[in-house]
């Protein structure tokens, strides 16, 4: 029976309702009509986690300057971001953050009134080396504030939301772009959305991993849909692993317990950090932190043996070491709630764990794609090592690989980057609906999503979703993890493709249409598999340790060879890899010390 299918039409469509999907529809809202399309509901997207600040240069409350903060970046990408865009993005910060305060963004306030800011992992006055304070937050639900303020924005200037709408496929006729291909989770329903410009901003796909920071929804859907469609995947061997996620349950505790003066301890009492990054200790970038765990895991060195260590703000273990380092300021319980209130909440609800008065037991958590698909500074599409455009198709947000991350992002920048190349973005596909015209959609637009959503519902006999989701899972986590070898990454390497096998004959129970979560969840294991695969090709590729690709057969930073990024296609059933070089600018590489 043939299904029918629904069409509308915009000027542009963005997918994905985070904190760049809005960024970037309000600004293409500004002369063009927009639809914003999203799995979830716009206000549960996963910005909403980011919790402990936005970096900005503001200098509100020591010197600081956005070039510090440039600097930084490039430092903690391990030398592989691109320095135009990191300059773009350092500088627009400091703009954007003003703006963001005038949209109505409440952030907390100095005493006099000035956005209050706190210290976050690898932000340094650079002529010291000591932590600067650069993060601006709202409590430690910096994320969630930006999700509603931009949200409320959006619905001022009209945007339409398409909300519980999947897109599964990207219209894409040779080198043009003409809409999206979705299901509408409440009926089962096919609805395209014909478009003269579709921008990606779908997030990570930390559910790769078996320990994750990331939302149950984070399955890289937008990625995985570019790769098939012939866009090749930037960097993908860089995954960054958050130092400090809930022991087992992968929940983020935000860096800001650090930068409010907590510290990670071992079994033995013993305030680790203080060897590994002698001068900045615990607030070294998250690479650093996590290996460090790790290591002291290894060495017997976790709480009771396990594999997790401390991390205590306990007043009394904060104050000391503030004692120690000569400054006057000292905290108690009630600065504790009200700075972090959300962790707070989170380790009591789900550890019985009261932060004021016991160290919470914490371990490295997948937490952030650094690459992903590849952008020019305009959030435009590139296709390949040349950088030729794909006109009409965008990306933003932790999906997109502009690349201002490099091997390793700091603690903040996913917030800076939403906004900064999300309104970027914006801008440049509303000049663009200006002048270009609607091309027309093939009769069978629609065709590759209905075929395999049909494949999928049919099959019988197969292994479920949960079977294979598992068994991907604990395979990342062994062996493309914190630290990869050859031979851990060819066993994935190995496993991953079985697993891709018994995915052709996946089996649900639920046949229906309305609401069908078994469907769907099997449809995104698939760009999960995907995405693994590609980042396991990647990562056997590179010969190097670089941020957070840490091999242990080849321990050196290697920039004679490996100062250069991958791009991942897709070939047949296989992965084809190429690279393109680095943008370097007033930096040169040097090897990072903390
Ligand atoms: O630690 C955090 O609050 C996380 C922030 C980020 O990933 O930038």
């Amino acid at each position: 029976m043939s299904e029918k299918i629904h069409t509308h039409i915009f000027d542009s469509v963005i997918v994905g309702a985070g904190g760049a999907g809005l960024m970037a529809a309000l600004y293409a809202s500004r002369s063009s009509n927009v639809a914003v399309i999203s799995k979830l509901y716009p206000t549960r997207s996963h910005t909403g986690a980011a919790q402990g600040g936005i970096g900005a240069a503001l200098g509100n409350l020591e010197e600081d300057h956005w070039e510090w903060h440039a600097y930084d970046t490039v430092k903690g990408s391990d030398f592989l971001a691109d320095q135009d865009v990191v300059d773009i993005l350092c500088r627009e910060a400091v703009e954007t953050v003003i703006e963001l305060e005038h949209m109505g963004l409440p952030f907390d306030r100095t005493p006099e009134g000035k956005i209050s800011q706190r210290r976050f992992g690898g932000h340094t006055n650079n002529e010291t080396g000591q932590p600067v304070m650069r993060a601006c937050h709202a409590a430690d639900r910096t994320g969630h504030m930006i999700l509603q303020t931009l949200y409320q924005q959006c619905i001022k200037n009209q945007v339409q939301f398409y909300d519980e709408y999947h897109v599964m496929d990207l219209i894409r006729i040779d080198d043009t772009i003409r809409g999206v291909v979705t299901v509408n989770i409440a009926t089962g329903e096919y609805h395209i959305f014909h478009s003269k410009a579709v921008l990606i901003a779908t997030g990570g796909w930390g559910r790769c991993w078996e320990v994750t920071s990331n939302a149950h929804s984070l399955t890289g859907d937008g990625a995985a849909i570019c790769l098939r469609r012939g866009i090749p995947l930037e960097d993908m061997e860089f995954f960054q692993f958050h130092p400090t996620g809930i022991f087992r349950l992968g929940i983020l505790l935000t860096e800001g317990v650090r930068g409010e003066g907590g510290v990670l301890v071992n079994d033995q009492g013993e305030r680790f950090m203080e060897r590994y990054a002698p001068t900045i200790k615990d607030l070294a970038s998250r690479d650093v932190v996590s290996r460090a765990i790790y290591l002291e895991v290894q060495a017997g060195r976790g709480i009771g043996g396990n594999n997790y260590v401390h991390l205590d703000v306990r007043p009394e273990t904060v104050n000391h070491y503030l004692k120690e380092a000569g400054e006057d300021r000292r905290i108690d319980a009630a600065y504790i709630e009200e700075k972090l209130p959300d962790i707070a909440d989170f380790t009591r609800t789900y550890l019985g764990v009261d932060p004021v008065r016991e160290p919470m037991p914490v371990q490295p958590t997948a937490h952030y794609a650094m690459g992903g698909i590849p952008t020019d500074l305009h959030g435009r599409v590139v296709l390949d090592g040349e950088n030729t455009i794909l006109d009409g198709l965008y990306a933003a947000g932790e999906v997109a690989c502009v690349s201002v991350h490099g091997a390793n992002r700091l603690g903040t920048n996913s917030l800076v980057d939403l906004v900064v190349f999300g309104r970027r973005a914006g801008l440049h596909m509303a000049d663009y609906c200006l002048e270009a015209d609607l091309l027309p959609l093939p009769d069978n637009a629609a065709s590759s999503v209905v075929n395999e959503i049909s494949r999928i519902r049919g099959n019988s006999g197969g292994v479920k979703s949960h079977q294979i989701r598992t068994d991907m899972q604990r395979t990342m986590t062994d062996n493309v993890g914190v630290f990869r070898t050859a031979e851990t990454l060819a066993k994935a390497r190995e496993v991953l493709e079985n697993l891709a096998e018994q995915y052709e004959s996946i089996e649900i129970d639920d046949k229906g249409k309305r609401f069908n979560t078994d469907l769907l969840e099997a449809w995104e294991l698939g760009c999960l598999i995907e995405l693994a695969q590609a980042t396991t090709e990647s990562a056997l590729a590179r010969f190097e340790s670089r941020g957070a690709h840490a091999r242990d057969d080849f321990t050196d930073r290697d920039d004679e060879n490996w100062l250069k990024h991958t791009l991942c296609f897709k070939d047949g059933d296989s992965n084809r890899l190429d690279y393109k070089p680095v943008t370097l600018g007033r930096y040169e590489p040097k090897p990072r010390v903390y």
